[in-house]
């Protein structure tokens, strides 16, 4: 046993909250005992959300052999929402997928209201140990059987953000009093809170080397009392990256809720993006920086990347509708995490719009117009 690893465990577990087994929180609790003796404040130092402008919010109703749990989830397509790994693989087995199983609620009205979707498919991070007492790598992605509309948020990509002291916003369902199961929030709660560590810091509070900068995000209030808490698991850390609201953390770990020295512990999801990436859109993010309809004249040329979002290799392939383009190179192969350049020249004076496919390895075919010479399409 590993001492480093173990503490941020044991403190935890004197607090009534295990990290080797995040305790989830379970939907029927009525005889827990609440000690309902905690100051009246709101998911630990929060407000009333604003519904209108969190409707990527997904309450995430996990249900495995130990019975159903709540916790948060983020919407990222109309099929796709992320969660935290330890929702959906827990010590009590596998989330239940199917019809009448674990089922999301797009941005409830109040908590467990709305129309259930279902799962096809719950996928947790290849490097998650369930059993681990460090809770890395905690995240998952689940595929719902159908459409469910609603907001989306953004994945954070960058490596950079959130900086030391960055305002960010951790939204959830969970306990409002820690340790009071009964302290049920009825309307979705938003907490305000700061990066504490930045994206190189290596102090968080007092949770020592468990706290790992690399994979984890450290969010909080210096003098504590705000704070995700147990039901807010798998949940949203929000804040605003290039001007623009972005899915920063997703709510993890913590020892306590809202204690000054423990602060919330959530996955960084710039470290993991691009696994979630390739999931929800495709081992290749193929792009070009001339918006499609690209207009070019005779003898100008666009680019297009294909980046291989994985670690392992994948090739592509170009089609083209139109003798009037040439493509370089046609196809290829592609190492993991690398990327490579296909260039598109106009061959013609003609006015003409055509379309370039590109085809590569589990990713959807994505097509580019190129109007030329003045050609609208
Ligand atoms: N593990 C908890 C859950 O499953 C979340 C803990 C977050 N704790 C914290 N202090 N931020 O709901």
């Amino acid at each position: 046993m590993n001492f480093r690893t173990s503490r941020r465990a044991l403190v935890a577990a004197t607090l009534g909250c295990s990290l080797a087994f995040a305790s989830l929180a379970p939907l029927a609790t009525a005889n827990a005992a609440a000690a309902a003796d905690g100051p009246s404040i709101r998911v630990v130092g929060g407000t009333d959300a604003n519904r209108s402008t969190t409707g990527w919010f997904r309450q995430f109703i996990t249900v495995t052999s130990g019975g159903p749990s709540t916790c948060g989830a983020t919407a990222l397509t109309n099929r796709w929402a992320v969660t935290a790994a330890h929702c959906v693989a827990t010590p009590d087995g596998k989330t239940k997928i199917g019809k009448g199983k674990s089922y999301l609620l797009v941005n409830p009205k109040t908590r467990g209201t709305g129309k259930r979707f279902y799962l096809d498919k719950a996928i947790v991070h290849p490097s998650y140990k369930p059993n681990s007492r460090l809770q890395l790598a905690d995240v998952a992605l689940l595929k719902t059987s159908k459409s469910m509309g609603g907001g989306k948020l953004t994945l954070n990509t960058s490596r950079t953000s959130p900086t030391l002291g960055q305002a960010a916003q951790v939204y959830g369902f969970g306990q409002t009093v820690s340790g009071d199961y009964g302290s049920k929030p009825t309307v979705l709660q938003r907490g305000d809170v700061e990066d504490l560590a930045g994206p190189t810091g290596t102090v968080c509070g007092s949770y020592g080397s468990d706290f790992q900068v690399a994979k984890e995000i450290c969010a909080g209030l210096p003098t504590g009392g705000t704070d995700a808490c147990q039901g807010d698991s798998g949940g949203p850390l929000v804040s605003a990256v290039d001007g623009r609201n972005r899915l920063v953390g997703i709510v993890s770990s913590g020892t306590g809720c809202a204690l000054a020295q423990y602060p919330g512990i959530y996955t960084r999801v710039s470290t993991y993006s691009n696994w979630i990436e390739a999931k929800v859109f495709g081992k290749f993010a193929v792009t070009s920086p001339c918006a499609s309809p690209c207009a070019r004249k005779k003898g100008q040329s666009s680019t297009i990347t294909v980046r291989n979002r994985t670690t392992s290799k994948g090739s592509f392939d170009v089609s083209t509708n139109s003798k009037y383009l040439r493509v370089s190179p046609t196809w290829g192969k592609v190492k993991g995490k690398k990327s490579k350049t296909i260039n598109v020249k106009v061959k013609t004076s003609l006015k003409r719009c055509v379309v370039v496919k590109v085809s590569s390895t589990d990713t959807p075919t994505k097509a580019f117009k190129i109007a030329t010479n003045g050609k609208r399409c």
